[in-house]
């Protein structure tokens, strides 16, 4: 069994971080999303990993708002290389396959095929984030050789997700983020199957977005009579591309936090909850609430870090106060007079209080950005 991690795409849904920064490096707890999918993957036995990575290339783009052209980067596929490597960190055999362009998850699989020949294999989007691993799921598909084997989630927004209908445990049909939703099953971005998928990616044509879909090919495997399993899944799930979900995921994720302090606290500062502080980091006069964790090198001074906080390495936060938000290597929030929650603040990000006249808010803030002010 083989696994292909799809890391490619464009991450148009957390921009402006991902103009400069693959999706799936966004961190989660401090830890990339995509590290999480890669555990799974060896937790459940799997060595060879096959990851789609896009080319590094600019693409202009209408912005959805004012329909003007935009410059995107592409996923930086060089990034994602230097954070995984071989994947022998992991114990994992890495090798990486090129996407053109993010022309769909069904696209994925058709460029894809050289490597993977005629082995079955875990499809694992490296956006997702699945509590309990997917060991679980590979055994049951190595058990039942089912043809391909969906998982799914009960969801809120399903319009917004791959959408399932069953008649009792048997799929029926599948749409690609319908507009009128026949269920609230959403497909989770875990997909098992075997070489039959080949057949359907070739036989499917590209969307109304101009993507070959992973939810037609398996329509088409559905349509011609092939076994379609599918599993609704109990513990949580997330698919990390909007802010919302990645700061529930890290919330999530902090929820099992266990304390452990390496960095240095003062006497002054309180600390409740569970803290996991990184050698080399300081806190003085300041009130910690976990869960929280502050990266490597951080520096918190006379400031209120709440629950579900994750500060990454060298970050600066004083006089200032921060709750449920992410922040990024080496940013600085100083001297900020009101409390910054549900945020993710990207790297080198300076906010600071100024006294020049006239009071006014002084911006320099990248394309795409969302700003509210209290
Ligand atoms: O998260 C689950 C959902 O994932 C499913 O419910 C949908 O059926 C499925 O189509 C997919 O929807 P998204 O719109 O969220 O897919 P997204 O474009 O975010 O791509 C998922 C991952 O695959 C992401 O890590 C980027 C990568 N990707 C995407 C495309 C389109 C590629 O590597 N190449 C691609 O061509």
């Amino acid at each position: 069994m083989k696994a292909l991690v799809l890391a490619g795409g464009r991450g148009t849904r957390l921009r402006p971080i991902t103009h400069t920064s693959a999706k799936q490096l966004v961190p989660v707890a401090n830890k990339p999303v995509l590290f999480y999918g890669l555990e799974s993957i060896r937790d459940a036995g799997i060595t060879d990993v096959g990851i789609v990575v896009s080319d590094p290339r600019e693409m202009l783009e209408p912005d959805r708002r004012s329909g003007q052209p935009l410059t995107v980067m592409v996923n930086s596929q060089a990034e994602i290389r230097a954070a995984v490597g071989d994947g022998a960190a992991f114990g994992l055999r890495v090798t990486y396959i090129e996407q053109s362009a993010p022309l769909g998850l069904a696209h994925a699989v058709k460029i894809a095929q050289p490597w993977i020949r005629d082995e079955p294999f875990v499809m694992y989007l490296g956006d997702n984030l699945i509590k309990n691993g997917i060991t679980r799921f590979v055994r049951e598909f190595e058990r039942e050789s089912p043809d391909a084997q969906i998982l799914l989630a009960h969801v809120k927004t399903p319009s917004d997700f791959g959408v399932a209908e069953l008649a009792g445990e048997r799929v029926v049909r599948l749409e690609e983020k319908p507009k009128r939703p026949k269920s609230d099953l959403a497909l989770v971005g875990v997909y098992l199957f075997d070489a039959s998928i080949f057949e359907a990616v070739n036989a499917i044509r590209p969307s109304a977005r101009g993507e070959l879909e992973i939810t037609d090919a398996i329509q088409h495997l559905i349509s011609s009579g092939r076994n379609v399993r599918s599993h609704v899944i109990e513990g949580w799930w997330k698919d990390t591309g909007k802010l919302e979900d990645l700061l529930e995921a890290n919330r999530i994720v902090l929820s099992d936090l266990a304390s452990d302090v390496r960095g240095t606290v003062d006497a002054a500062t309180q600390v409740e909850g569970a803290v996991r502080i990184d050698a080399g980091a300081t806190v003085e006069r300041s009130r910690l609430r976990g869960p929280l964790v502050i990266g490597a090198g951080a520096h918190v001074a006379d400031a209120y870090v709440g629950q579900f906080t994750a500060l990454g390495e060298g970050v600066r936060i004083v006089h200032a106060e921060i709750e449920h938000s992410i922040v990024l290597e080496r940013s600085r929030l100083e001297h900020v007079p009101h409390r910054i929650e549900s945020s993710l603040i990207g790297r080198d990000v300076v906010v600071t209080a100024s006294d020049a006249r006239p009071r006014a808010h002084r911006l320099m803030i990248g394309d795409s950005s969302r700003v509210e002010l209290a």
